[in-house]
């Protein structure tokens, strides 16, 4: 039996909405992003399956879906019809999100949202001509990840279809400055044929400063393998090859959840 035959099937003998369920399994199974009490908002979620399965991952936190097309009803998920590139519908999105009030001793707290993942499985209109395709489906993941940086929490992650092209590099650039972790997954349950890929974006930065950005810092501590240390509004920039006391130009070289890295560019003499 094809493939496609047997998602297909598999999907109507388990009661799934659509096929592409099976998709967001193989995603959580190996990447694990969406997590008991976790918030999602599904965008591009017609006919219902991701929200399905979004909701029976989640258990017991707040499930959102957004698509053009009516959702039909599904019990304890709110659905939302709306054009996601407009920018009434992401009102409406932020003004559900924004009386969800974050988790009591969430370590993840930080100057972020309230949602904890955000999934986008936003297909274009198929015209059949491959180089537009393409363009339409990395110009919705935009919007989709404009969506995400406004609402998702400290640490939250994103999951994104693209179609594989050129577009893509510069994509996954712009997303690896605001993820810790970016990587691209293909599910068993995609189509052999298709060309969409998943990019699995995991904790969401939300660090004053970004990869390649020149700051200049005092070092005011020290970290476990003796490496100077800046803290910049909060956040703990480790500095190799300065002490405590100095004054550095650096370049942020890695920013991670709670830390980043810097590399000396230049000393920079206190005026007396
Ligand atoms: C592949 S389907 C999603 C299937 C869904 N994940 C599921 O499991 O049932 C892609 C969806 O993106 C929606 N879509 C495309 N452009 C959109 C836009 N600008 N705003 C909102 N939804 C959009 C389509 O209406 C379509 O339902």
């Amino acid at each position: 039996m094809p493939r496609k035959d047997f998602y297909y099937n598999k999907a109507k003998v388990e009661g799934y909405r659509s096929r592409a369920s099976y998709k967001l399994k193989q995603i959580n199974e190996v990447h694990k992003i969406i997590k008991k009490d976790d918030s999602v908002v599904d965008i591009g979620a017609a006919p219902g399956g991701w929200l399905q399965v979004a909701r029976e991952l989640s258990k017991s936190g707040v499930v959102i879906g957004v698509d053009l097309q009516k959702i039909e009803p599904l019990e304890e998920v709110i659905t939302i019809r709306g054009d996601i590139t407009k920018e009434k519908t992401k009102e409406k999105i932020k003004s559900i999100v924004e009386g969800k009030k974050k988790k009591k001793g969430d370590k993840k707290l930080g100057n972020g949202g309230p949602i904890d993942v955000v999934l986008s499985d936003l297909a274009p209109n198929i015209t059949g001509e491959y180089s537009l395709d393409q363009a339409r489906s990395i110009y919705l993941g935009r919007e989709a990840l404009g969506c995400a940086l406004e609402i998702l929490c400290h640490g939250g992650n994103f999951v994104v279809k693209a179609f594989y092209g050129t577009d893509i590099e510069k994509f996954l650039r712009d997303l690896n400055q605001e993820f810790e972790t970016v990587k691209v997954f293909n599910p068993r349950a995609s189509r052999k044929e298709s060309a969409e890929v998943y990019i699995i974006c995991k904790g969401k930065l939300t660090a004053p400063i970004k990869v390649g950005e020149e700051i200049v810092v005092e070092i005011v501590g020290v970290g476990k393998r003796g490496d100077g240390m800046a803290n910049i509004d909060g956040y703990n920039v480790f500095v190799p090859g300065s002490k405590v006391g100095e004054l550095w130009k650096i370049k942020i070289e890695e920013v991670r959840l709670k830390f980043g890295f810097g590399s000396c560019v230049s000393e920079v003499k206190r005026r007396d």
